[in-house]
């Protein structure tokens, strides 16, 4: 697109179509398509917003931004009409982690960029984006888990996990799911109770949980809620106290994000372990782009700095500067 506004500017200007040709240096803006996955959790909503400044008018962007209510079909409809558009690049935060290849092949066909951003795409040629930028999910979940062999390290009796898995076949729910089964086959007192699906969402991971806490006994006990995002926490918390357990006193609450809210919930002894997941890719993405517009090769992958945190470490200066 940036391309062929910039070819008829300068034919306007080579047939004295335009009376002010002033005007015509300005610089075309480069067009970008981004795709969202939606806005389930208060990461997705602060990652979009990061991705909205990072691509801002005066950063010299025009932006299109589809959200796609958490369906990969609609993120496949949008990226077709990016290319129907001509953007100069698409970003994409892809939901899931398999079929995207025809779209993706279309899009190279069409010769625009395709950034991943967030979770990455399965893709058998890897020539179909330009690079990916985004968390090491697998490497979080190693930290939870690393975390509960310290906790848990003098135990011998059971550990006892309820786990509430994220977006299916994501690379968040991926990554954290397979560190912790993982972990459960070093350990044979490690057991999972039951795997809940609670889709990064609140409102499922109440829910979930709520229904299989009726299905307990009154007396039965267990160790951890391992939630694979900060809103399942959330949800989470709220079913286990219904249910009348004393959460960070009967039962260790896990969760990823590191949000303000989770951070807080932290402090007050409520979450036990909270591993950061940095939402803020919007100037990473940015960079990205910038280097292909100056003729460079971006780096394929870029994993963003991450650390977690437990109640000892939250302090009101960290919860305040919190930017999401
Ligand atoms: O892909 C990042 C994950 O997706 C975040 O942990 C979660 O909150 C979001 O919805």
């Amino acid at each position: 697109m940036k391309r062929l506004i910039a070819v008829l500017l300068s034919m306007l200007l080579l047939c004295g179509c335009t009376e002010k040709p002033q005007e015509t240096t300005e610089p075309p803006m480069t067009v970008v398509g981004i795709s969202q996955v939606g806005a389930e959790s208060d990461w997705r909503v602060a990652n979009s917003e990061s991705m909205k400044a990072a691509f801002s008018e005066d950063k010299g962007y025009r932006l299109l931004f589809s959200d796609a209510r958490q369906k990969q079909e609609n993120q496949i409809t949008a990226v077709r009409k990016f290319i129907q558009q001509q953007v100069d690049y698409i970003v994409l935060m892809p939901l899931c982690e398999t079929g995207w290849d025809s779209v993706l092949q279309e899009a190279k066909k069409a010769g625009i960029p395709v950034i991943l951003v967030d979770r990455m795409a399965d893709v058998e040629d890897d020539s179909l984006y330009a690079a990916h930028v985004g968390s090491d999910f697998y490497g979080e979940g190693v930290s939870a888990v690393k975390w509960m062999e310290s906790r848990y390290a003098k135990r011998t009796d059971s550990i006892e996990i309820i786990h509430i898995q994220g977006t299916m076949g994501s690379t968040a729910q991926i990554g954290r799911t397979r560190a912790l089964e993982e972990a459960v086959r070093r350990h044979p007192n490690w057991q999972i109770l039951t795997c809940l699906d609670g889709d990064f969402t609140q409102a499922k991971a109440y829910e979930a949980l709520g229904d299989y806490l009726d299905t307990l006994p009154n007396s039965q006990d267990f160790d951890v809620v391992y939630c694979e995002n900060d809103n399942e926490a959330f949800g989470a918390i709220e079913a286990l106290r219904e249910h009348g357990y004393r959460v960070g006193t009967d039962v260790d609450v896990i969760c990823f994000d590191a949000t303000a809210n989770a951070l807080r919930l932290c402090g007050a002894g409520e979450i036990s372990l909270v591993v950061e997941c940095n939402p803020l890719l919007g100037p990473l993405a940015e960079e990205i782009v910038r280097t292909m517009e100056e003729g460079e090769v971006p780096p394929k992958h870029k994993y963003i700095d991450e650390r977690m945190f437990v109640q000892a470490n939250i302090t009101e200066e960290l919860i305040a500067g919190r930017e999401y």
